[in-house]
């Protein structure tokens, strides 16, 4: 049966204000939240809804953590911003935090505010060091919108569409994407081999200049569709990038702290970086974002390509206090394990959904982490890009707030999620892919609605 969004005359008109003057990507309908608690967010209606993407999939702890409100009031009582010439103790600790937490010599922080500009840095390390040009990426990876982030960011869609010239020449898309569901060298692992590694160093050879400073990956490239790699693709890269005298940073901004079922991604699989670039969710929604490396990449990268880097909101004392107590939480309660086993509850009710309903061609992730791979059909598992909006759209009326890019559907919560709260969700779901498969809303226009809104020919991604 139909069912429709109630909201009051004053949701109306802030939706309306909102529409003439902010400028920004929306769903429809453009929901205005206005409290959080955990893992719910409530609407300026006191509607409630689950918060599956745990805002831009930075707050691991939830809305309104009461550790991280009150390290909110006591920083803004003591020092909120300050010169990036200086530093401060919340700062020193948050870096030290952080590399205790990672294997081998990663032991420095530059730290920024967005995760874009962690990735430039890493670049501007890169380039430095090597004194090599060439930024080599993997297609379907998103690293950012700021625009060297954008120039190595390959999620297709329009994000590049007018851009041309601004995007910088040395770039070079070429590493495919281990997307095994969709393999890009059309064959199966694992008698495949890996053969999509091959394949993209021929792809380096030809179209680089050969003088490749970096190979830049997500550990798991997540907007471009949660593909989560075989466990020698990044073994293998790693080994790629040394053969090639390039360096290797991997990305992180999308799945640390814990969300895969280990404090960082990369150590599922037997690689280290030479960079490493952190974002979202070690942010704690505050905007401080970093760029990782040894002291002797640092040191050499020294007084080359502007680094070491810092904008004017770098390091402020109000975000990194957040950030550190978010992290100690992450630690003290080992999230890590947290998400490992809910996460396996989580996936086999995805799973158990996927089953019943063809519109579901895959569940992709890890830990807490899972993306729904919207298709048309399970033999042809052609991209449908109306379903996932309009699962999204049901979804949003059964009281959950999911992202829905192209024909990916993400499913994040924060770590702090219960159990009973994964089954309520789960139920949830399935009644949106039930009404979305019967045809729900019927003579609604999608066409406006974010990412569908983006098509040029297909669907953008901004996030
Ligand atoms: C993997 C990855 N890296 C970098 C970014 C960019 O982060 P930010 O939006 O904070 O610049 C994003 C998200 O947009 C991302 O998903």
């Amino acid at each position: 049966m139909e069912k429709t969004f109630q909201f009051s005359n004053r949701h109306h008109e802030l939706m309306a204000r909102d529409e003439e003057y902010v400028y920004g990507w929306r769903y429809e309908p453009r929901v205005i939240f206005e409290s959080g608690r955990g893992i719910m967010l409530k609407d300026v209606d006191g509607n409630e809804y689950f918060d599956l993407t745990a805002g831009m999939m930075s707050m691991v702890l939830g809305h309104s953590h009461p550790e991280l409100t009150q390290a909110i009031r006591d920083q803004a009582d003591k020092l909120v911003h300050q010169s990036s010439w200086y530093s401060n103790p919340w700062l020193v600790e948050f870096a030290e935090l952080i590399v205790s937490t990672l294997p081998g010599d990663l032991k420095v922080v530059n730290f920024a505010v967005t995760g874009s500009e962690a990735n430039e840095i890493a670049m501007r390390m890169a380039l430095g060091v090597t004194g090599r040009y060439d930024i080599v990426s993997v297609i379907r990876g998103l690293h950012g919108g700021s625009l060297a982030a954008e120039a190595v960011t390959s999620v297709g869609g329009g994000r590049k569409a007018h851009l041309g010239p601004l995007m910088m020449p040395s770039h070079r898309n070429a590493i495919y994407a281990p997307l095994c569901y969709r393999c890009p060298v059309n064959l199966t692992y694992p008698s495949c081999n890996v053969a999509c590694l091959d394949h993209s160093e021929e792809l380096m050879e030809h179209i680089t200049s050969q003088n490749v400073a970096v190979i830049m990956a997500e550990t798991i490239p997540v907007a471009g569709g949660m593909v989560v790699p075989p466990e020698e693709w990044l073994p293998r890269l790693r080994d790629l990038a040394d053969r090639w005298g390039a360096m290797l940073v991997l990305d992180e901004a999308q799945l640390a702290p814990a969300k895969t079922g280990k404090m960082w991604a990369f150590e599922h699989y037997d690689v280290i970086p030479d960079i490493l670039t952190f974002g979202k969710g070690m942010t704690a929604g505050m905007g401080i974002a970093g760029t990782v490396t040894t002291p002797e990449i640092a040191e050499q990268a020294r007084g080359k390509a502007g680094l070491p880097w810092g904008g004017t909101y770098s390091g402020d004392p109000l975000p990194a206090a957040v950030a550190l107590k978010q992290l100690q939480v992450v630690l003290r309660d080992n999230l890590m394990e947290k998400a490992t086993v809910l996460g396996a509850r989580l996936h086999a009710g995805l799973q158990a959904i996927a089953a019943k309903h063809e519109v579901i061609g895959d569940v992709r992730g890890m830990g807490l982490y899972y993306m729904l791979d919207i298709v048309e059909a399970p033999d042809t598992r052609r991209p449908n890009h109306a379903m996932a909006e309009r699962i999204r759209y049901n979804a949003l009326l059964e009281g959950l707030v999911l992202i829905a890019v192209k024909n990916f559907i993400r499913i994040c919560p924060a770590l702090i999620i219960t159990e009973a709260e994964i089954d309520e969700i789960l139920g949830r779901l399935e009644v949106a892919i039930e009404r979305s498969v019967a045809g729900y809303p019927r003579n609604l226009d999608f066409s406006t609605s974010s990412s569908l809104a983006a098509r040029s020919p297909v669907a953008a991604g901004s996030d």
